[in-house]
């Protein structure tokens, strides 16, 4: 019911058909990567709700998305993004080139709401413009509860700690967190730092962090996956999983967004 409820006010069913399209711009540009890592998890979990959090132009939300179609699932993503950029976003010029700010603004939105009417998935991505607290006390409010969580907001040490702080009550009991950037140390030590706390072991799969929750502890743990209990480094995997069926889902993800 409370999903219901935030569905029914938040992004009722014309949400999409309200939106003035002459507005929306396509646009390629992506940090999405480790396509088969997602692909596992929306396997085995089958959500009926996503939350990502930090969501850029929409490429990681909309693989999600042409997934769980695949699938035949009829999952929501719901995108929490300022969709205003992070501070490494600005501070980069090629980064910042990338924001094409109009009137002051970035126009990421437009692009992520232009990329997602172009795969066709209106019927599974919703854009929350709302920055992660505000979001995450919006959806206490509602009681929301989510399947699949993916952290990918801002990198810096305390954002990654407290986004993973704030959006683990929004679990569901079978539901799954994960996030992005593994490589990077300080994401890396926030999530294993929050896992202590929490009592989860830390999966590690190409450059994604997972709690290894109960849902997946009951799926069987892919070879090239890991088990960690703290960051001691990181390589990557070139293959995730029976590699003969990794190359085909990156094939597959080739074939729809040209990299
Ligand atoms: C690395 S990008 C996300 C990439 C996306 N998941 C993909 O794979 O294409 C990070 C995003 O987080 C957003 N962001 C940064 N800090 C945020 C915050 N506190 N609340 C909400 N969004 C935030 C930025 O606007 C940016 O779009």
């Amino acid at each position: 019911m409370a999903n219901a409820e935030f569905f029914a006010d938040i992004f009722p069913a014309d949400f999409w058909d309200r939106i003035d399209r002459t507005k929306l711009i396509e646009d390629r540009h992506s940090f999405f990567g480790d396509a088969e890592v997602f692909e596992w998890l929306i396997r085995t979990t089958r959500p009926e709700v996503i939350v990502e959090l930090g969501s850029w132009k929409g490429h990681s939300a909309n693989y999600m998305a042409d997934v769980c179609r695949q699938q035949g699932l009829n999952t929501k993503i719901i995108c929490v993004d300022t969709f205003n950029g992070s501070a490494e976003h600005w501070h980069d010029p090629g980064m910042r080139a990338e924001m094409h700010l109009t009137n002051g603004r970035p126009t990421i939105l437009e692009r992520f709401m232009g990329n997602t009417v172009a795969r066709g998935n209106t019927d599974h991505v919703f854009p929350l413009p709302l920055d992660g607290k505000t979001a995450a006390a919006l959806f206490r409010m509602y009681e929301l509860r989510a399947d699949l969580i993916f952290i990918d907001a801002g990198h810096e040490y305390e954002m990654v700690r407290d986004d993973i702080r704030a959006y683990w009550p929004l679990l569901s009991e079978r539901g799954v967190m994960f996030g992005d950037d593994y490589q990077m140390w300080m994401t890396a030590v926030a999530a294993h730092d929050v896992a202590k706390e929490l009592n989860v072991p830390v999966m590690v799969a190409m450059r994604k962090w997972i709690y290894m929750t109960p849902a997946l502890q009951q799926a069987m743990l892919p070879p090239g996956s890991q088990i960690r209990t703290q960051f001691d480094g990181w390589e990557i995997q070139h293959h995730f999983g029976d590699p003969e069926h990794t190359a085909k889902v990156v094939a597959d993800y080739r074939g729809r967004v040209p990299m």
